[in-house]
């Protein structure tokens, strides 16, 4: 993403406070990062997805979803969509964050291992929002970038949308809303400037299962199901990014 496009998400008269706090180049950074931190998350997410069977086995104990296993799959995933090689990372300081991220999402595999090899049990509770909720918790705990999974009917308290992901995740609803594009504004949270960005998600067939239809009927987590038809919104990644 350039500056153009962060500008266009900012609305009228920010413009011109971002533009007065005079790190415009430096807002144009943080959004490019926010966009590969998403990718990073969804990269995780796809691996963890990609895993479900293996990891739900219950005839097996090892499943060698190690955290190694997992950073090298993520990192392939994140390599395809990106060109971006984390295993010869540069030292620039948006890879020490996107680092931050792979070392937090490692972790959460790593603290887990005791459920994923657990035998004789079949559905375990570690899905890719799970991931998602723990790695983004982690996270922000090291770097002070607040990642978040969120929706309108969101099913972890933590996940509940703030009044700006309130606002967002309608204008994502509107069918006007250009599909995928991401929505990114300068803030101030706490008193200081902040870049939020937010990433529509679309549901797949995989989450309907869990999310679709019927409204209301349990799926296997125990969670009442939403009513999502396939494509249709399916909640958003929020990053608040602090600009220095
Ligand atoms: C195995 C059932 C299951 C599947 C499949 C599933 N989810 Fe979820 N989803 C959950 C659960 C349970 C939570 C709450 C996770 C937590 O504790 O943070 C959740 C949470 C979420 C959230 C965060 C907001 C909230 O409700 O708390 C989003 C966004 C989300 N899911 C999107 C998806 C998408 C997109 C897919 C398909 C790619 C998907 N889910 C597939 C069970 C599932």
């Amino acid at each position: 993403m350039n500056w153009q496009s962060v500008a266009r998400g900012v609305g009228s008269g920010l413009l011109a406070s971002v533009l007065a706090m005079g790190s415009p180049v430096h807002a144009a950074n943080e959004a490019e990062t926010g966009e590969l931190l998403v990718k990073l998350v969804q990269a995780g997410r796809v691996v963890v997805t990609e895993n479900q069977v293996l990891i739900n086995d219950a005839s097996k104990g090892d499943k060698g979803f190690t955290p190694q296993v997992f950073e090298g799959k993520q990192i392939a995933k994140f390599k395809e969509k990106t060109n971006i090689d984390l295993s010869k990372p540069d030292g620039s300081s948006q890879t020490r964050l996107l680092l931050l991220l792979l070392e937090a999402g490692k972790e959460v595999v790593e603290e887990n291992q005791f459920k994923i090899n657990k035998q004789g049990i079949g559905f375990k509770g570690f899905i890719p929002a799970v991931w998602g909720r723990l790695t983004g918790e982690k996270f922000g705990h090291k770097t002070g970038i607040r990642l978040k999974l969120t929706n309108m009917d969101y099913r972890y308290p933590g996940n509940k949308p703030d009044e700006f992901e309130t606002e967002v995740l309608k204008l994502f609803a509107d069918a006007n809303y250009p599909k995928g594009k991401e929505y990114t504004r300068m803030t101030v949270v706490n008193g200081k400037p902040a870049l939020r960005l937010m990433a529509p998600e679309y549901a797949v067939k995989g989450c309907l299962g869990c999310h679709g239809e019927p409204v209301g009927e349990r799926d296997i987590t125990g969670n009442k199901k939403e009513g999502w038809k396939e494509g249709g919104l399916a909640g958003a990644i929020s990053l608040v990014i602090p600009v220095k």
